[in-house]
């Protein structure tokens, strides 16, 4: 495997141009969408065309670089361009509730901006500034991820099989992966890993996305509908579950795309680990427990559909919350940049949620 999973970017600035892969064309196409305004960078976050706590953001680092140097090109004082900035964040913090990496990104930008505003850095030095520091959040968070990947590579016999649950691979984050990661860490030790994907209803992250760049990596894959994971789990075809997270709470309650928790609690009735794989940035010291996570909830059409073809009959309801919270206690251990955390969490989590 190479060191990254693609031999291009997720998410790139290029031209003043935010430039992403249209992860609603995989599997059947890989293309690239550019955002050369924050609106149009909005509607691809909306839309899942960007996504991934730790891919959203990324881009919304970028963003906020992109939003400074649209804001100079119009000229006005230094104060006048953190004023648009500010107005750019809320418009982007506005997007999609969930992920905290969308807001940790959006505050480490707004603060560098504020200081060198502050500072009376020139409009031309504060632009470079935050694009230098927009890149260091990609870095980062592929630095994080290969080091989540090494640690959790440890957890994983030869020969293991992994089920996961939605994307948590290099396509939503800076390249690299946190749940795929672990397989992709695994497999760079020399391991021969084979992995489960459950396709993710309703917009398949597992079958469209996960699947596809683990075929693409020559990795051994298998996609199964949600409601298989139960007999997988029960057949001892699985020796460990891991999944991605959009935000842990300080005492280790763990959102994460919905059908995770009935998966964690699978898990225990069948005596699997149950591992979280995530980077710092995806700890939030502010949320106490998963009963403050806003959970995202979206049009019910994406549930009265399959695809394009409409799966419900007319007039029936439909609920579409993107996310559900895995209680701490259903948790074996997060696997993360600074090792593998485990339970009590009061106590093991002080590294990832130290800000
Ligand atoms: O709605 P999505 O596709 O953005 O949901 C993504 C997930 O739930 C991932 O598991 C999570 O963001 C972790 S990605 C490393």
């Amino acid at each position: 495997m190479s060191s990254l999973p693609f031999p291009f970017p997720v998410v790139a600035y290029k031209d003043d141009r935010i430039v992403l892969i249209d992860q609603t064309l995989l599997p059947d196409r890989l293309a690239w969408r550019e955002c050369a305004d924050i609106p149009s960078l909005c509607r691809a976050i909306v839309e899942l065309a960007v996504r991934g706590a730790p891919a959203i953001g990324v881009a919304a680092a970028y963003g906020l670089a992109l939003s400074w140097r649209l804001a100079a090109s119009r000229g006005g004082t230094t104060e006048d361009m953190l004023k648009c900035l500010e107005h750019d964040r809320d418009l982007l913090a506005a997007t999609r509730p969930t992920a905290v990496n969308l807001f940790w990104a959006l505050d480490r930008l707004g603060k560098v901006a504020r200081r060198l505003v502050a500072g009376r850095k020139s409009a031309d030095q504060i632009g470079s500034a935050l694009l230098e520091e927009a890149h260091r959040v990609l870095d980062e968070d592929i630095a994080m991820c290969r080091a989540l990947g090494r640690a959790g590579a440890e957890l994983l016999s030869e020969g293991a099989t992994v089920l996961t649950h939605c994307n948590a691979g290099g396509l939503a984050t800076g390249g690299y992966g946190t749940a795929v990661g672990v397989v992709y860490g695994a497999i760079e030790a020399g391991k021969t890993i084979r992995v489960f994907a459950d396709e993710t209803r309703p917009l398949l992250q597992g079958a469209r996305l996960t699947a596809w760049e683990l075929v693409d990596q020559g990795v051994d894959v298998t996609v199964i509908c949600d409601s298989a994971a139960a007999t997988v789990l029960k057949q001892g075809r699985i020796d460990a579950v891991i999944t991605g997270a959009d935000r842990i709470a300080a005492n280790g309650d763990a959102a994460n795309k919905i059908g995770t928790y009935p998966l964690a609690v699978l898990a225990e009735r069948h005596e699997v680990p149950f591992y979280i794989a995530a980077p710092a940035s995806t700890f939030d010291p502010d949320t106490p427990d998963g009963e403050g996570i806003v959970i995202e909830e979206r049009d019910p059409d994406e549930v009265h559909t399959f695809g394009s073809v409409r799966a419900t009959p007319e007039g029936v309801a439909a609920w579409n919350p993107a996310f559900d919270v895995t209680p701490a206690a259903l948790i074996t251990a997060f696997i993360t940049e600074h090792g593998v955390l485990r339970p009590p969490f009061h106590q093991s989590l002080g590294p990832v949620l130290k800000r």
